[in-house]
């Protein structure tokens, strides 16, 4: 398409949006002045649903209403809730409804897949990691390398691009497995990297870790609801994600987890909790630990059901518009906004984004000049600041408007 930078070009391209009205589902949060900010924000809070309050008040009159009964006679009962979730996140993620569970938080769940995936040996322990995931992940795998009793100087290694380039090339990934796969026994990358916003090759990474016996387990919290997903076609080993970026689902909130169906029946070890017990017999309170064969075999306690509300209502509007619209219109988005970026002409700010992306920009700016930052902030844009040098935006495909993204390069533009 050929792109205007004019503030009429991009009301037009809202005109012709076919997600427009989903933009009037979320509550746009307001300037002092009253006008709406800019938010370019939903790679680190999604916005707020409107129907996020009825699915709430409906489980906070339940439980007024049917005390602990409420876990078989609320309206939408309690004791399965979470399986509320499970259709929906099969469609986000790419998986059968078997493989997914909404559980925990992320960091949890990260924990509780690699007590089942990474079983490091004398001969087989590395991790491969990006050297610039988020640091959550890295904290998350040294304990995890430490508790098996190795180094995690030694066992860990950290992807980095090539010199004078920021995204990390698949084949250099390949020739890492190449050169070390006997000794790796887990690769572990963010789907979608935090920092650069860098989209893996989730396909081949996991195909060339597989044929080394290593297992391959991705971290989805900036893909999920992100990009389009195929998780169990491509053969991951596990995932995780949590729902409070992409996903809309409130600060905290409940994360989720993917185990692809060919470990459901395996002899893999696992944490435990009464949770992940078969269904049939949980009550009785048997002594032994039988596993529900399916991801829910990985959860250990009850869920909190105000947050599974709160993804069920956000899930709704994912399930009404799915995935291909909306990485079409993401696409879209992300593209007028590079297109925008590329026609100020300042050397303050380079665009470190790959072309394989979801619809996170990562801003580079020179010598690390917050100021930048600061001040577009004062004129209404909420964006985010990732040290040492990049500001962080995403127009978000299901409330973000073309206009949006016209303002903040128009603002980006005055101040620069
Ligand atoms: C890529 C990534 N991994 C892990 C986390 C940590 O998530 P949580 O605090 O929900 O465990 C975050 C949080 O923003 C993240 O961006």
């Amino acid at each position: 398409m050929n792109y205007k930078n004019t503030a009429d070009f991009a009301v037009e391209l809202d005109a012709r949006d076919k997600l427009k009205n989903y933009r009037k589902e979320f509550h746009i949060p307001l300037q002092k002045n009253g006008e709406e900010h800019i938010y370019m924000c939903g790679n680190s809070l999604g916005l707020q649903p409107k129907r996020t309050k009825g699915y709430l008040r409906q489980e906070l009159e339940d439980w007024a209403t049917f005390g602990v009964e409420g876990h078989f006679n609320a309206k939408n009962p309690w004791m399965s809730y979470h399986e509320f979730l499970t259709e929906s996140y099969s469609k986000i993620v790419g998986a059968k409804s078997s493989e997914v569970v909404a559980m925990n938080t992320l960091t949890v769940n990260l924990h509780l897949m690699m007590v089942t995936f990474y079983r490091p040996t004398e001969k087989r322990y590395k991790i491969i990691i990006e050297g610039d995931a988020f640091p959550s992940d890295i904290y998350a795998v040294e304990s995890q390398i430490k508790n098996h009793g190795f180094n995690s100087e030694t066992s860990l290694i950290k992807l980095t691009p090539r010199d004078g380039e920021v995204a990390i090339r698949t084949e250099d990934i390949a020739q890492i497995i190449e050169r070390d796969g006997d000794e790796i026994a887990l690769i572990l990358l963010g789907g979608v990297n935090y920092y650069t916003g860098q989209v893996f090759d989730f396909e081949k990474i996991t195909k060339l870790g597989q044929e080394k016996e290593i297992k391959v387990g991705f971290d989805l919290a900036h893909a999920a609801g992100n990009i389009k997903l195929e998780l169990h076609k491509w053969g991951v080993d596990f995932a995780v994600w949590c729902s409070y970026k992409y996903l809309n689902s409130g600060p905290g909130s409940v994360a989720a987890a993917f185990v692809h169906e060919k470990h459901h029946h395996s002899n893999l070890p696992r944490f435990a909790g009464w949770w992940g017990h078969n269904k049939e017999d949980r009550f009785k309170m048997p002594d032994d630990f039988a596993p529900i064969n399916t991801a829910e075999g990985w959860q250990l306690s009850n869920p909190p059901i105000l947050s599974l509300a709160a993804i069920r209502a956000s899930l709704s509007i994912f399930d009404e518009v799915g995935m291909d619209k909306l990485v079409l219109k993401s696409k879209e988005l992300t593209n007028y906004s590079v297109f925008l970026l590329s026609t100020i002409k300042s050397d303050r700010i380079s665009i470190i984004t790959p072309e394989e992306r979801g619809c996170q920009l990562s801003i580079r700016v020179k010598n690390g000049n917050k100021n930048l930052f600061d001040i577009i902030t004062e004129k209404g844009v909420i964006a985010d600041w990732r040290e040492p040098d990049v500001i962080r935006i995403a127009p978000v495909p299901l409330y973000n408007s073309f206009e949006d993204v016209f303002k903040f390069y128009a603002i980006l533009k005055e101040v620069l």
